[in-house]
C-alpha cells in the first residue's frame, strides 16, 4: 500500500462514527480553505478535511503555519453550533481544551493552554488552533499539532516543540479521533468546557503584555470572562481582551 493510501485509510477508520464526510489530501494550501468551501457548499456538522503536507498554512494574526510531510496532524472541520451566536468566541477555547486534553491522553503529556488557545508543554508550543467563523452558518476549526521531531527554523527553535521531541509518541488518526470526539462532547457543555479552560490556561496568574493593533496593554491576567475574554489587570483598571498577541512577561 502507498503512504498516502495507509494515511487515508487510517484517518476514515479513526473517524468512522464521528465524521460524517472525510476528505484526506496528500497536499493542499490550507485544510481551513479546503474545509470553507465544503461548508459553503452545504456540508454537514464535524465534515473534516486532514492533509498529510500544507503549503500555505495558516496561523492566527496573519502569520504562515508550516506543515512538513508526515510531520504531524495538520485537519480542519467545520462546525454547525447550535450555541447562540454570541456564544461562538468560546469556539477557539473549546477547542483548545478538547485538543489539549486529546494530547495528554494520546502522548502521556502536561500540555497547558496559552490565552487563547496554543497548546504548550513545558513552555514551548506543540499546537495551535484557528478558528474562522461564518455566523450564523458555520465556523471551521483548524488544528496543527507537531508530532514528530523536526529541524525548526532558527527563529522557532526557542518557542516551539514536538509530541516526541517531548518524549510522547501519537498516531495522527488516533489523536484526531480523540481530539474530535471531545470537542463534540465540550461543545454540549460550553461552561464545563470554560471551567477545564480555566483549570488548564497557564495565562492565568501571569504577568501579560498584550498587543493588538499597535495598542500595547500591560498588566496581571486574573480571569476568563464567561465569553473567553482575557480580563488583564492593569494600572488604569481591568482590561477586557478579546483578541490579540499576549506575551507571558517572564518567558520574553
Ligand atoms: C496559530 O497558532 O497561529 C494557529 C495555527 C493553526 C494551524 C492549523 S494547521 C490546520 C489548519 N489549516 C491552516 O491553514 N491553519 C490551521
Amino acid at each position: 500500500m502507498t503512504p498516502d493510501r495507509e494515511f487515508r485509510d487510517s484517518v476514515e477508520r479513526a473517524l468512522a462514527g464521528v465524521s460524517p464526510r472525510v476528505v484526506v489530501l496528500s497536499e493542499v494550501g490550507s485544510t481551513n480553505d479546503e474545509a470553507k468551501a465544503l461548508a459553503r457548499e452545504g456540508a454537514p456538522h464535524l465534515s473534516t478535511v486532514v492533509a498529510d503536507s500544507q503549503t500555505s498554512g495558516r496561523g492566527r494574526a496573519g502569520r504562515s503555519w508550516v506543515s512538513p510531510r508526515g510531520a504531524g496532524l495538520t485537519t480542519s472541520f467545520v462546525v454547525r453550533p447550535r450555541l447562540p451566536v454570541e456564544s461562538w468566541t468560546l469556539l477557539p477555547l473549546i477547542t483548545g481544551v478538547a485538543a489539549a486534553e486529546a494530547v495528554a491522553a494520546i502522548a502521556g503529556l502536561s500540555v497547558a493552554l496559552k490565552w487563547p488557545n496554543d497548546l504548550r508543554v513545558r513552555g514551548r508550543k506543540v499546537g495551535g488552533i484557528l478558528v474562522e467563523a461564518e455566523p450564523p452558518r458555520f465556523a471551521v476549526v483548524g488544528i496543527g499539532i507537531n508530532i514528530a521531531r523536526v529541524n525548526f527554523p532558527e527563529e522557532l527553535r526557542e518557542i516551539a516543540t514536538t509530541i516526541e521531541g517531548e518524549g510522547g509518541s501519537a498516531d495522527r488518526a488516533l489523536l484526531l479521533r480523540e481530539v474530535m470526539t471531545r470537542f463534540a462532547a465540550l461543545l454540549n457543555d460550553p461552561e464545563g468546557a470554560l471551567r477545564r479552560y480555566r483549570e488548564m490556561c497557564e495565562t492565568l496568574g501571569r504577568d501579560v503584555r498584550v498587543e493588538r493593533a499597535g495598542v500595547v496593554i500591560e498588566g496581571t491576567a486574573t480571569g476568563i470572562g464567561g465569553d473567553g475574554a482575557l480580563e488583564v489587570r492593569t494600572a488604569a483598571g481591568v482590561a477586557r481582551v478579546t483578541a490579540g498577541d499576549v506575551t507571558h512577561v517572564r518567558d520574553a
